[in-house]
């Protein structure tokens, strides 16, 4: 049901880099953002030639939104200057969040002393709320980041945004049982691992070998190259239930915006789908 070979989902995205109050902390240029949309797309559509070539193609893409929540033109970046957000303090969101029913709202600031975080997983009720974001270290945010290898080639956001999606860590709840739908990561195809993987081990665990490949473990970030089929189609059975006016179709259907909100979405794609029984 939720093959990505049937249809392409494309993803709106803004961008709120959040400096210290003087500016010389946390800037990211224009280019060095689009370098992490860059990698995002790398990651989540295999491309080839890129280091997210080995995995699964998820058939989900990411743009940085051409139109804000009001309509007009954008890059898709914010700028803010402000030391107590720039510190990932006091309710940011809550001024800059753009609806997050249809952006993914991505920041960037000292991220709490994480590489990154989400607040919560989608299931857990936070959509469209001001608080439902990614939250990345500003200087492990694109293409050769500031922060140095080993976790400067912009995979923290491609993990954040695996949990954006609905995904679990591939060493959630340890080993689990043999119910790995239920237990675990929830995932069968991604073999279970008792403990969190760094650097770029060959280990096993669970009896098992550990996928210290997956984005969804804590290894290095060129360690890290693949989502597996079970977890891209968690990412979109997770999209139809508790994110169906985040994506765009890449291609329109006959009926078009059938749910009359602006845009040809996936909860549009569901309503075609039901009327076709
Ligand atoms: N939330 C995790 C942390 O802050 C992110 C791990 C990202 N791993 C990576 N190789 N970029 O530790
Ligand atoms: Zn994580
Ligand atoms: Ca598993």
């Amino acid at each position: 049901e939720y093959d990505p070979s049937v249809v392409k989902w494309r993803i709106p995205v803004v961008v709120h880099v959040i400096r210290n109050s003087t500016g010389t902390l946390g800037h990211i240029s224009e280019s060095m953002v689009q370098s992490q949309i860059d990698i995002l797309n790398e990651d989540f559509l295999a491309l080839a030639g890129s280091f997210g070539a080995d995995g699964t193609d998820v058939q989900v893409e990411f743009f940085l939104a051409t139109e804000d929540p009001s309509g007009n033109p954008t890059n898709g970046i914010t700028y803010s200057n402000n030391t107590t957000w720039y510190n990932d303090q006091g309710g940011y969101y809550v001024s800059l969040a753009w609806d997050t029913n249809r952006y993914l709202n991505i920041y960037t600031n000292q991220a709490s002393g994480a590489l990154g975080y989400v607040p919560d997983l989608p299931q857990g009720g936070i959509v469209g709320s001001s608080a439902d974001r990614v939250v990345i270290f500003w200087r492990a945010f694109g293409r050769n980041a500031p922060i140095g290898p080993p976790y400067n080639q912009g995979r923290t956001a491609t993990h954040e945004v695996g949990h954006y999606l609905g995904l679990y860590h591939t060493f959630q709840s340890g080993c689990g049982t043999s119910a790995c739908y239920s237990t675990g990561d929830r995932i069968c195809d991604t073999p279970a691992e008792s403990n969190p993987r760094f650097g770029c081990p060959i280990a096993s665990s669970c009896g098992s070998i550990d996928p210290t490949d997956n984005y969804m473990d804590y290894t290095d970030d060129l360690c890290m190259e693949r989502f597996t089929p079970e977890q891209s189609r968690r990412m979109r059975c997770t999209m139809t239930w508790y994110r169906p006016n985040l994506a765009q179709l890449a291609c329109t259907p006959a009926d078009g915006d059938v749910d009359g909100s602006g845009t040809v979405d996936v909860e549009d794609l569901l309503n075609v789908l039901a009327d076709w029984g």
